[in-house]
């Protein structure tokens, strides 16, 4: 008997998500980029309403389930990388009261690098492998991808990155010091292609404020997509978005040359689709 008992509550989706969308809805999820371990279902915890978020979030959050390898990672290497930071109700969510000090962190004062949706950590690891004199914060929350962020650090022996499990925008609105940043990268944000999802996307007028406030003045906020629609958008949403200007000439802003090419930028590359890099400069 392999078919899932929908009346058994350990079949059902974590409620402490929010606004997850329908299965309809996943799967006109054109790009289905989400990888198949995120799709488990988590074990079903008493209903509380106030684990809805007042705003939809940009990702659809399951278990994860984890190899066993990634669950040792997990266990042994979390410690040395993993911020843990204080929750608000839902699970990836934080606190009013958390707070996150680059330089207690670190035990230094350096150029900060955070990343939104750092995936299997490709880009961030490569970055901190290659700039041992910044810092590196990794914000993500898919449990598995932050498992082998950890392996990929552990190997590279970095001791200027560090790992969050949680919503990003409310790491870099609520944890981080204002004005503490000296780049946000977002790259390859889940596109939400569909106009009923749109709502979801990561950049957005709301995230601009957000940024806005976590850079420094003078700091870069460089985004990168393979989603010609998601990169309009991106555009349009950045050019009007208060205390930022263009940092580049012309249509697009160059390939960004701190970015490794990452497994969903290469299934975009083998797809046709056209990258594209865009980077606003903080005033
Ligand atoms: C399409 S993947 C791209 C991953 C990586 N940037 C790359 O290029 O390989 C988008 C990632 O963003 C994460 N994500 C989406 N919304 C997020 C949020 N609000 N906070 C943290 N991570 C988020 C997802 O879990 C997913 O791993």
């Amino acid at each position: 008997m392999t078919r899932t008992d929908r009346t058994d509550p350990s079949n059902r989706t974590d409620p402490t998500e929010p606004a997850e969308p329908s299965r309809s809805e996943q799967r006109d999820q054109q790009d289905p980029r989400d990888q198949p371990d995120q799709r488990q279902t988590l074990p079903y915890k008493s209903f509380d309403p106030r684990t809805f978020r007042d705003k939809p979030v940009s990702f659809v959050r399951r278990s994860g389930r984890m190899t066993p390898s990634q669950e040792r990672a997990w266990e042994d290497l979390g410690p040395r990388y993993l911020h843990e930071l204080p929750r608000g109700h839902a699970a990836t969510s934080v606190a009013d009261h958390a707070s996150l000090e680059p330089a207690e962190v670190f035990g230094r004062v350096a150029p900060l690098v955070v990343e939104v949706g750092s995936g299997q950590g490709h880009a961030i690891v490569h970055a901190a492998s290659e700039l041992r004199d910044w810092d590196f914060i990794a914000v993500e929350v898919f449990r598995a991808g932050l498992a082998r962020t950890m392996i990929r650090a552990e190997w590279a022996d970095l001791a200027n990155l560090r790992l969050v499990e949680a919503n990003a925008p409310e790491v870099l609105e609520r944890a981080l010091p204002e004005h503490s940043v000296d780049e946000i990268w977002v790259f390859f944000p889940d596109p939400w292609a569909k106009e009923r999802h749109k709502k979801r996307r990561l950049v957005s007028p709301d995230f601009a404020r957000i940024a806005a406030r976590a850079l420094k003045p003078g700091g870069l906020l460089r985004l990168a997509t393979d989603w010609e629609d998601y990169a309009e958008h991106m555009r349009e949403t950045m050019d009007a978005a208060p205390g930022f200007a263009r940092d580049f000439a012309g249509e697009w802003a160059p390939r960004f040359e701190g970015r490794v090419l990452t497994a969903f930028e290469q299934k975009g590359i083998d797809k046709g689709r056209v990258i594209r890099d865009l980077a606003y400069r903080s005033a």
